[in-house]
């Protein structure tokens, strides 16, 4: 069968690349030094593209490939994706949900445990010698707290569960009020006053930016931490810089920036944050199904078959 030409516009690891050339002709838009002349060298013929969670393929681009026919996301969120331009265009759209659900989880709730019992902090002290001088501070318990879910969709509810398992109650909050056990709050402001822990699982995109604002953290308090394993976008950076450095918050486990892999220095110079650079779906395992579910996608909609994750 003839290779389909495709658009590559994020870095992809080895066990994607390798299906992908095999399938397909990639012209890789993320090195290329001259984006321009690839473009124009052969944007007529690309007929699909493949890109990451975090990437973008913003409408400027897609109207220089006129005969592109899908886009296929290596991640759930297809926030850099503009689905409505693709609807309106008959691009197809696929991501790779469900298979990352349960690391993206694990991984909040470590982010739980890290800033609540101080583990990161408690084993440089450790490696630093410091033990033998004296005990490490005491930190927070996590049973009977409780924890506020941004966004209760597949990730959040699995993140629920396990916070369950630490004896933690939920709260959450979103668009709707869903068929759950666990108590809805219609206001972000208010679910952050009760809140302990607020979790932010929810997609990013022009809809949810900056919802986690300087209000939603003076609301969260002194006794709040922030959680955010979903998209950099829905916070607030600046503010919750200000806020970690001022300690009108507890603290912050952060998976995802504003501005990828670029972390702002008063950041990283907050010792009450603990900073991950975006392994949520960071496994053999996992990133494996995300690789098939890209590639059986592409090759599903060239050979006419139903896909098997459309977004739409
Ligand atoms: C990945 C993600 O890090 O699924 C998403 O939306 O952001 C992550 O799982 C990314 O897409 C892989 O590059």
């Amino acid at each position: 069968m003839e290779k389909t030409p495709v658009l590559i516009l994020a870095p992809l690891p080895d066990f994607l690349m390798q299906p992908l050339l095999a399938a397909h002709v990639c012209h890789d838009y993320f090195h290329a030094e001259d984006k321009a002349a690839l473009l124009a060298d052969v944007g007529a013929e690309i007929r699909g593209i493949v890109m990451a969670g975090g990437s973008v393929s913003p409408v400027p681009l897609l109207e220089q490939l006129p005969n592109l026919e899908i886009i296929s996301v290596f991640g759930v969120g297809y926030d850099g994706v503009p689905v409505d331009w693709c609807k309106a265009h008959a691009i197809r759209v696929t991501n790779t949900p469900d298979v990352l659900t349960e690391d993206v989880a694990d991984t909040a709730s470590a982010l739980v445990l890290m800033t609540s019992r101080k583990l990161i902090a408690a084993n440089r002290f450790l490696h630093a010698g410091a033990w033998t001088k004296g005990a490490f501070p005491l930190a927070h318990a996590l049973h009977g707290k409780l924890a506020g879910i941004v966004g209760l969709g597949r990730i959040g509810k699995a993140i629920a569960h396990r916070l369950e398992a630490h004896g933690m109650r939920i709260a959450y909050h979103g668009r709707t009020k869903q068929e759950v056990s666990w108590e809805y709050v219609d206001s972000l402001v208010a679910l952050a006053q009760q809140v302990d822990f607020l979790v932010v699982a929810c997609p990013g995109g022009a809809a949810t930016k900056h919802l986690i604002n300087a209000e939603v953290l003076a609301a969260l308090g002194t006794k709040g931490t922030l959680i955010n394993i979903a998209r950099g976008s829905v916070v607030d950076e600046a503010a919750l810089i200000t806020a970690l450095q001022n300690g009108t918050i507890r603290g912050a486990g952060l998976d995802v920036f504003e501005n990828e892999p670029h972390v702002p220095e008063a950041l990283m110079q907050c010792e009450n944050a603990v900073l991950l650079p975006h392994l949520g779906s960071g496994t053999h395992e996992t990133r494996a199904e995300m690789a098939r579910l890209v590639v059986e996608n592409l090759a599903a909609h060239f050979s006419g078959a139903a896909l098997l994750t459309p977004v739409c």
